[in-house]
């Protein structure tokens, strides 16, 4: 099958790209279709790697006002409208729940997530759900699943225990929630846990790092420091990070050697923590996200994350992680010219470095022939009018297609 005349990843110039087998047999501007050969003319739309969900909780997705509406909007809230919530879990729920979300990703060109999942319950009925999916859901959506402890490892009963038994049923990656940890020294202890728990067992880890307004919230250096000692180095994704917001620059410049030499990756989170954090101040109110511009400008790798989809934390969502790129550069102010163009990154390539994806991913010969195509030229012009994703492909197979709508004006 022959794509012609796409224009890769904003390239100057159009190319043309044969897929056999699955994988991209070749791509050069010079190909000519083969006798026989179906031909898609592309008609130089941007076609990119597919999209990645760097960060999502699958398990509470889809429940906002099931059982009650979160009122006020605030994290406090939310918690005790899932706590209501939770008495419903089910595996069926969750299947069903998790297989709509996978829809909504897909037709929005998503064709991997990593899912964290609350394991601070004894059943571990979301985890073992998760890990069926994860097989079911196999050819259609890549699914990385984050043992979670949502309430604390050295903080829960027997979180240490729940979250060796995650890694047991198969979770792929290793959280950890430090802030929420009861005392500083608990903070500490659960990262020198969590992480060593990774490297015994072979694991990435994903921790849930300073998801506060608190300045001295500090998990992160401890997280860089075990992800250097242990040799993980870029392994471990520190999410969210948004006490960093608040951090004294002369804090951060020190902080900043540690992180580049840790090499561990970053998601920050801008819908959901636009929306939750600074909830505590008057006026001025922070941001509350952490620093992305100067993190890339240090070379240090981030992508960005829904976090939560339409659930008691997040009341908005439909899959599109078009969404979280367009709030994410106006917060950090990387409204640049050039920022605009390259930031598709940040739901791509530096998404697929924190998921470990290596040489599956990516627009090159002789990987799998996994991509989207936009409803636009480049990706400023698809960003800006929220285009369509035209195409899916996965491994060679349609996976989604859509056909934009037309609106006309009357005058
Ligand atoms: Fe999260």
């Amino acid at each position: 099958m022959l794509f012609q005349n796409a224009r890769v990843e904003n390239a100057q110039n159009l190319t043309h790209i044969r897929v056999e087998n699955g994988l991209f047999s070749a791509i050069s501007p010079d190909l000519l279709p083969k006798p026989g050969e179906e031909v898609v003319d592309l008609g130089g739309k941007l076609l990119l790697p597919p999209f990645i969900e760097s960060h999502v909780h699958l398990d509470t997705c889809l429940t906002a006002g099931d059982p009650v509406w979160n009122m006020s909007g605030t994290l406090f809230e939310g918690i005790e409208c899932w706590s209501k919530r939770k008495e419903k879990l089910s595996k069926q729920d969750v299947r069903d729940r998790v297989n709509r979300a996978v829809r909504l990703y897909a037709a929005h060109g998503v064709q991997h997530i990593r899912t964290h999942v609350d394991v601070t319950d004894p059943s571990l009925v979301a985890m073992e759900t998760l890990v069926e999916l994860r097989e079911t859901l196999r050819d259609t959506m890549d699914i990385q699943i984050v043992a979670f402890p949502q309430e604390g490892i050295l903080s829960y009963p027997n979180g240490q225990e729940l979250m060796r038994r995650a890694v047991e049923l198969g979770a792929d990656v290793v959280g950890a929630i430090p802030h929420f940890e009861f005392t500083r020294e608990y903070s500490v202890e659960s990262l020198n846990f969590a992480l060593q728990l990774a490297a015994d067992h072979d694991k990435l880890v994903d921790v849930h790092c300073d998801e506060i307004d608190d300045e001295a919230s500090r998990g992160l250096e401890t997280v860089a420091a075990r992800a250097l000692e242990l040799g993980l180095y870029d392994k471990v994704t520190a999410s969210h990070t948004t006490a960093m917001h608040s951090y004294n620059n002369a804090y951060v410049v020190r902080l900043m050697r540690l992180l580049k030499m840790s090499r561990i990756n970053f998601v920050s989170n801008p819908l959901v923590n636009t929306h939750l954090q600074g909830r505590m101040d008057t006026y001025p109110k922070r941001r509350g996200i952490t620093r992305v511009k100067e993190l890339t400008a240090e070379g240090i790798n981030v992508s960005f994350g829904h976090d939560d989809i339409f659930d008691p934390w997040y009341p908005m969502g439909t899959g599109s992680l078009r969404d979280v790129v367009f709030m994410g550069l106006h917060v950090c102010q990387m409204m640049g010219y050039q920022e605009i163009m390259d930031s598709y990154r940040f739901i791509t390539t530096n998404a697929a470095k924190t998921l470990h994806l290596g040489e599956t991913y990516g627009i090159q010969e002789g990987r799998p022939a996994s991509f989207v195509v936009m409803d636009a030229g480049n990706w400023y012009d698809a960003l800006n009018t929220n285009a369509a994703v035209l195409l899916s492909y996965k491994k060679g197979k349609k996976l989604a297609q859509s056909t934009p709508g037309s609106s006309q004006v009357l005058f």
